[in-house]
């Protein structure tokens, strides 16, 4: 098994697993010397790309933003979301997954979706491809985003499908948005780690979108907290640059090349 995997599946009940999104390189080398996963999320299509839905991301846009954050990420593990119907079958998912391990070098995948995607991931499984399971909101499908987990039939099921996923040998389950104690039941009765996003304190690790977290974003979701208004800070450089520019401040002769 992946060294990288091992060392997050012994994490369980000992210590909280970091993750974090990543759509480029530069950002991706910061990440790298703090998180246990960095995951290229689909999100980059609302992120970066201003579109309505993860569903209009395509495999060439993950592949290329994924060959970018490879660059940077040496210590973490590197999971890459398969994008909307990029794995409507098993034969399509394994073709399209060993194209992306090939041409990414990712450590994983990651799919959305129970039980409907089981003989997907026991197909990528038993190809060697290592796997994370998605449950709760699933944004490449569900049309309401609202919390998982209100009524008793719906907790039913997501717990069953979590409990499929382990079975069929992902290593590790994204809960998206899922009340908080199922969330805790959920994290007691697989052995395997849970990666909660708006999920609570109750999952084994956590991840948020990196935009989300520096302020780079506009995103207002409950479950985001901003550490630091990173477009504040660039702002106040790029004013500052705007004004020594003008008042030919800069560039200095330092700055500059003179025989
Ligand atoms: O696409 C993404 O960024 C994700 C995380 C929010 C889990 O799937």
């Amino acid at each position: 098994m992946n060294k990288k995997i091992e060392k997050i599946l012994k994490k369980k009940n000992k210590s909280k697993i970091v993750c974090l999104t990543a759509y480029s390189k530069n950002i991706a080398k910061i990440l790298d010397g703090h998180c246990d996963l960095v995951l290229v999320g689909d999100s980059l299509g609302s992120v970066l790309y201003n579109l309505k839905s993860t569903k209009e991301v395509t495999l060439d846009i993950m592949i290329n933003h994924s060959k970018s954050v490879r660059l940077g990420v040496k210590k973490a593990l590197m999971v890459f979301d398969m994008p909307y119907n990029t794995y409507r079958n098993p034969t399509e998912a394994l073709k399209n997954a060993k194209l992306v391990m090939k041409k990414t070098k990712c450590d994983a995948v990651k799919l959305e979706g129970g039980k409907k995607i089981i003989p997907i991931v026991q197909k990528l499984v038993k190809n060697k491809i290592p796997v994370m399971g998605h449950v709760g909101i699933l944004p490449q499908t569900d049309k309401k985003f609202t919390f998982k987990g209100k009524k008793l039939r719906e907790k039913r099921r997501i717990l069953n499908d979590t409990k499929l996923l382990e079975n069929a040998g992902v290593f590790s389950i994204v809960l998206e948005c899922i009340e908080t104690n199922l969330s805790k039941i959920i994290t007691s009765r697989i052995k395997i780690p849970t990666i909660g996003i708006g999920s609570s304190v109750n999952c084994d690790g956590q991840v948020l979108v990196i935009d989300d977290l520096i302020g780079l974003s506009e995103s207002k979701f409950r479950f985001i907290k901003k550490y630091v208004d990173i477009t504040k800070i660039i702002n106040r450089a790029v004013k500052k640059y705007k004004f020594e520019v003008i008042k030919k401040q800069f560039p200095k002769r330092k700055h500059s090349f003179n025989n």
